[in-house]
C-alpha cells in the first residue's frame, strides 16, 4: 500500500472520530492545513473553501461561481448564502445523471469528483486553471460533511 494511501486512511479514521473529539492524535487543524478553521459543516466549508482563497494560493471558488458582476460559471453560484440550495440534491447540467451533492454519498457526489479530478468528469478539475487544488485533508473534511448527511449546518 502506498504511503499516501496509508496517510489517507489515518486521516479518514481521524476525521471519522471528530464527532467524538478525543482519542485522535491528528488534530482537525492539522488536517485542515491551509484553512485552519475548516470543520465538516456547510457554513465552514462555504466560508473557508468556496468563498475564500487560502495560504496554499488556491483561488476562491466564488471568483467564478458567483452572480455578483457576472453569470455564475456552469450555472453554479457558490456564494455562502445561496450555495447550499445550488448543491444538495441538485443535478449537474454538465454531466447528465450527475448530482452535485448526494447526502451520505461523497464518492458519487459530482462536487467531490470535480475537486478530486476523478476520471469521467466533464471539463477541468476545480478550481479551474491547474490549481493549487483543495488538499487531501480539506477533501476529507468536505467528504465528512457529505457523508454525515450534507446538512445545512
Ligand atoms: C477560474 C474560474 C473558476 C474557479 C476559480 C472555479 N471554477 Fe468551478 N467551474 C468553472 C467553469 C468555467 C466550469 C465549467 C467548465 C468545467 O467544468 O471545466 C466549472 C464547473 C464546476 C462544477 C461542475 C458544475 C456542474 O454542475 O456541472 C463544479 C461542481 C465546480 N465547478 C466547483 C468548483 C469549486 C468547488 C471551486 C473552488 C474550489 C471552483 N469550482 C472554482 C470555473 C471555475
Amino acid at each position: 500500500m502506498k504511503v499516501r494511501t496509508l496517510r489517507s486512511l489515518a486521516l479518514a479514521a481521524c476525521v471519522g472520530l471528530l464527532a467524538f473529539a478525543s482519542g485522535c492524535d491528528e488534530k482537525l487543524t492539522d488536517i485542515a492545513g491551509p484553512s485552519p478553521g475548516l470543520t465538516p459543516t456547510y457554513s465552514s466549508i462555504s466560508q473557508n473553501i468556496f468563498a475564500s482563497t487560502d495560504s496554499s494560493g488556491r483561488t476562491a471558488c466564488t471568483q467564478c461561481h458567483t452572480d455578483q458582476g457576472r453569470t455564475p460559471a456552469a450555472g453554479l453560484n457558490l456564494r455562502p448564502e445561496v450555495g447550499y440550495a445550488q448543491l444538495v440534491n441538485m443535478p449537474a447540467p454538465q454531466k447528465p445523471g450527475a448530482i452535485r451533492v448526494i447526502p451520505g454519498d461523497a464518492e458519487n457526489s459530482y462536487l467531490v469528483q470535480k475537486l478530486d479530478g476523478t476520471p469521467g468528469i466533464i471539463g477541468q478539475r476545480m478550481p479551474r486553471n491547474a490549481g493549487p487544488f483543495v488538499t487531501e485533508g480539506q477533501m476529507l473534511i468536505i467528504r465528512r460533511w457529505i457523508n454525515q448527511g450534507a446538512q445545512n449546518n
